[in-house]
């Protein structure tokens, strides 16, 4: 196909024409964010495909995320810009390693963080996001024990904020764990005024420096509550479009990656671009499919996520 001079129009065309919603993580380039229907975070990206009534979901995001949307929907098109758009937390779980690991503790119930494969979600009694994992946890009885998986440094998080201890599956976000405690550092001494801000996905030694924690949606609105003019943002930058669009006359510095590189750019959600979403509304593909055993198995534990949020 010869790709349109207007994108924009081209792609709101084809919305209109295949009924088709767009759903665009924060995380995307900039200017997918600026075609999509609706921007979010996980939480809110998966209540959107649950309640859709679009006939063709358009995921801007990762592989897990568009998964989560056909799982809710089956009956529906749900197509993904760029099918290697995974994710290396997801990765980091396989589910016969999972499966052997699961098996060591039989009467723990398995929490899911959302950033994970369709397989390994069948095997989850309740999937949660980076906004909702401490209240879903504050929800299950005090004597019964948990599998949090796949991230450790979401896991610390959710074990410090409710004082309980869970059995952590060791996997970790690339991107999360390229930020540098010496940079932050310095940049704060450098911009005093700036308030450190993070995502709960980053280790441990980031954490610790900054004045909140939270989701994307929840750093976000953050952003807005907050007095402070300016921010030292640890998660992927793509955020910042959004906060910037929100908060014109206030300061965003992205965090800074351990050497020089763009590593705090998330290498799976940035292979989708404005081009490939046109073509595949165009084309109806690559379209995500999934074996109905599984597709079924995992639709339990996200509907329970939905509504315990
Ligand atoms: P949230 O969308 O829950 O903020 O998680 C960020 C993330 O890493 C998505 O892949
Ligand atoms: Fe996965 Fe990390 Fe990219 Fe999110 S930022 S999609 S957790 S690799």
């Amino acid at each position: 196909h010869l790709i349109p001079d207007d994108l924009f129009t081209a792609i709101n065309d084809l919305k209109r024409d295949l009924n088709a919603v767009v759903l665009a993580h924060y995380y995307q380039d900039p200017d997918i964010q600026d075609i999509a229907d609706y921007i979010g975070d996980s939480l809110g990206l998966s209540q959107q495909a649950a309640m859709t009534d679009a006939d063709v979901i358009v995921f801007a995001g990762v592989h897990f995320m568009a998964e989560t949307a056909k799982i809710l929907n089956p009956d529906k098109l749900v197509l993904l810009p760029d099918l290697n758009a995974g994710c290396s937390l997801a990765d980091s779980c396989p589910p016969q390693e999972f499966s052997k690991f699961k098996a060591k503790y039989p009467d723990h119930l398995v929490i899911s963080y959302i950033n994970c494969t369709a397989e390994i979600k069948a095997m989850s009694d309740i999937i949660c996001t980076s906004s909702n994992a401490v209240k879903i946890v504050n929800q299950i009885p005090l004597d019964q024990q948990i599998i949090f998986a796949p991230d450790r440094n979401l896991g610390r998080y959710v074990m410090e904020q409710t004082g309980r201890n869970l059995v952590l599956w060791q996997g970790s976000c690339i991107v999360h764990e390229t930020f540098s405690e010496r940079k932050i550092i310095q940049l704060k001494i450098e911009h005093p005024e700036a308030e450190i801000i993070a995502h709960p996905e980053c280790e441990p030694a980031i954490l610790r420096h900054a004045s909140y924690i939270g989701s994307t949606t929840a750093l976000l609105n953050y952003c807005q509550k907050s007095s402070s003019q300016a921010f030292i943002v640890a998660t992927e930058p793509g955020i910042i479009h959004q906060m910037q669009k929100e908060e014109p006359q206030k300061i965003f510095i992205p965090a800074p990656a351990i050497n020089n590189c763009a590593c705090n750019e998330c290498p799976h959600m940035r292979l989708n671009t404005l081009e490939k979403l046109y073509l595949a509304m165009k084309n109806k593909q690559p379209e995500i499919t999934l074996p109905e055993d599984i597709q079924q198995k995992a639709l339990r534990p996200i509907q329970k996520m939905l509504l315990m949020s």
